[in-house]
């Protein structure tokens, strides 16, 4: 009889399910001898980031808390831009809904597919990872985890390790004079959870990408007095409500007051640090850790997922977003693909010499757009190796070209554009009223507004 290969798949969130989605697809397709799979989840529950929690440090085992959305937390690109291939919105719910859904509503489009097949069976939930080793003679991994509902460590062996954990959580923390003895509140957005508790309050926030943007207009639409967004290399350059300004870098603290860049200074209650998270894996030894930023094409990743020095170890979803949960579909493709000898891999020089076209081009995107166009390129070339469902990569880059001027022109209301899916073609209804005015982020009430159908040409 042949040994059955074993597979590790580290983390439950959209990356780690699409790895468990896609031996699923092979083995609905007839594939035999499919590999033995385990996954390992820290939390109690599927979904990885959108699984919202109030906890923040440390979880109900001392482990750190995982979670970084926050209550409130609506979809911050087009959902037309992140349907998967094989289940779509209208699918799911069974009517066509808003372009930008809360939270709530995109984890249970998650948990829909999810759901429909038996999979939570491969998981086991409060088992954080603690170590991963690979030995060189016997070509395996050996994989040792916390099992917190036994309280047991475990230690088993596998061929093969996906790395499906995220990298929004362990947060960036730079320090700036004088913060030790600010008299406010300081938080790093990672612990960022209701923005009523700014209700009237004058805050500062340091960073200027995606975190100060939606903290931003979060704290505006539930009553912050005033938000000062600081930046290091340039301002996110939106036209903000009164009330909202954008600053250069913060220089010092003086008591409560910010000092900054330009010479000028304001005091403030609070200060949330929006300056990004660390790509952190305190459980793989230094020869097999990834150590990047948050970039469009990490470094010794070939096709962005399997590790140059030992391509049996595969990280999903490492890559800075713009595509995102097909991205990590057509990465968990070519992953199973290879684990299960469909996809062969080329020799180590050639997966350089690849992985240097795919830096060059990386680096000639210099724009947003280009950027954009750049990673529409990566995931097309994915699914192009793949029997994943062809779908229209092209035409949701365009989306999210469309949603850039969306915000560009109106940065309080972009979230009440309606676009076209480009798996059923149904163009989305509008939002009954503005943003703004909807507080209710539930999944109840999302559901209960009555979505206008949208009259607009193909
Ligand atoms: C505030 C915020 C808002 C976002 N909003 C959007 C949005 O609107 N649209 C969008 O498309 N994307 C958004 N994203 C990006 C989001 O990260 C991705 O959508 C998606 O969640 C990434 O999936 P993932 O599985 O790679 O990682 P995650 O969702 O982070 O899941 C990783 C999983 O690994 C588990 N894990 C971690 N460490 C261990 C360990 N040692 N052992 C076992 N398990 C472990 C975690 O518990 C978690 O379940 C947002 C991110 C943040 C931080
Ligand atoms: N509603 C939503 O859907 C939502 C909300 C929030 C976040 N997100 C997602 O969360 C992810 C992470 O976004 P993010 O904004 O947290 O991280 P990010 O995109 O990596 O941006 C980090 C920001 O921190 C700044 N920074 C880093 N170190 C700094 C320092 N020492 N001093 C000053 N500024 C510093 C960076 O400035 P430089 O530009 O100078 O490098 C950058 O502006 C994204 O994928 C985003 O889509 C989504």
């Amino acid at each position: 009889m042949i040994e059955k290969k074993r597979i590790a798949i580290l983390g439950a969130g959209p990356s780690g399910l699409a790895q468990l989605r896609a031996f699923e697809a092979a083995r609905l397709q007839g594939v035999e001898n499919l590999p033995e799979i385990v996954c390992y989840e820290k939390q109690n529950d599927i979904g990885g980031m959108w699984n919202y929690t109030w906890r923040t440090g440390l979880d109900k085992h001392g482990e750190p808390v995982h979670g970084s959305m926050y209550r409130y937390l609506w979809s911050n690109g087009p959902k037309e831009c992140l349907e998967f291939a094989d289940y779509s919105f209208e699918e799911h719910f069974g009517q066509p809904i808003p372009s930008y859904p809360p939270r709530a509503v995109l984890k249970d489009y998650i948990m829909g597919r999810i759901n429909k097949q038996d999979i939570r069976k491969y998981i086991k939930f409060e088992c954080p990872v603690r170590w991963v080793t690979f030995d060189d003679e016997t070509q395996k991994f050996t994989v040792t985890v916390m099992n917190h509902k036994t309280e047991q460590q475990e230690t088993e062996e596998f061929d093969y390790v996906v790395v499906a954990t995220g990298h929004f959580s362990t947060p960036n923390m730079p320090y700036f004079e004088g913060l030790d003895q600010f008299p406010g509140r300081i938080l790093h957005a990672h612990d960022f959870r209701d923005a009523l508790e700014f209700e009237g309050r004058d805050i500062l926030l340091v960073g200027s990408s995606y975190s100060a943007e939606d903290i931003a207009t979060q704290c505006y639409k539930y009553g912050a007095n005033s938000i000062t967004i600081s930046y290091r290399s340039k301002p996110l350059g939106f036209e903000w409500p009164e009330g909202i300004k954008e600053v250069p870098l913060l220089t010092h603290f003086d008591g409560n007051i910010a000092h900054f860049k330009d010479g000028t200074s304001e005091e403030f209650d609070a200060i949330i640090l929006c300056t990004g998270y660390q790509f952190h894996f305190p459980f793989l030894e230094d020869r097999l850790r990834l150590q990047t930023h948050n970039c469009l094409y990490p470094e010794n990743l070939y096709k962005g997922i399997f590790w140059q020095e030992h391509p049996q170890l595969i990280y999903l979803g490492m890559q800075d977003q713009y595509f995102t949960f097909n991205m990590f579909d057509a990465q968990a493709w070519l992953a199973r693909d290879y684990m299960i000898d469909r996809f062969e891999l080329p020799n180590e020089a050639d997966r350089q010499s690849d992985m240097d076209q795919w830096q060059a081009k990386r680096q000639a995107a210099k724009t947003c757009y280009a950027s954009i166009d750049f990673q529409a390129s990566y995931v097309r070339d994915l699914v192009n190796l793949t029997d994943y469902p062809d779908f229209a990569v092209e035409k949701q880059a365009e989306i999210l070209k469309e949603w850039q001027e969306d915000k560009k022109e109106d940065i309080m209301g972009f979230r009440e554009k309606s676009y076209r899916s480009t798996q059923t073609n149904t163009l989305a209804p509008q939002l009954p009223k503005p943003w703004l005015e909807i507080k209710d982020d539930t999944l109840e009430y999302f559901l209960s507004l009555n979505f206008e159908p949208l009259k607009k040409e193909a």
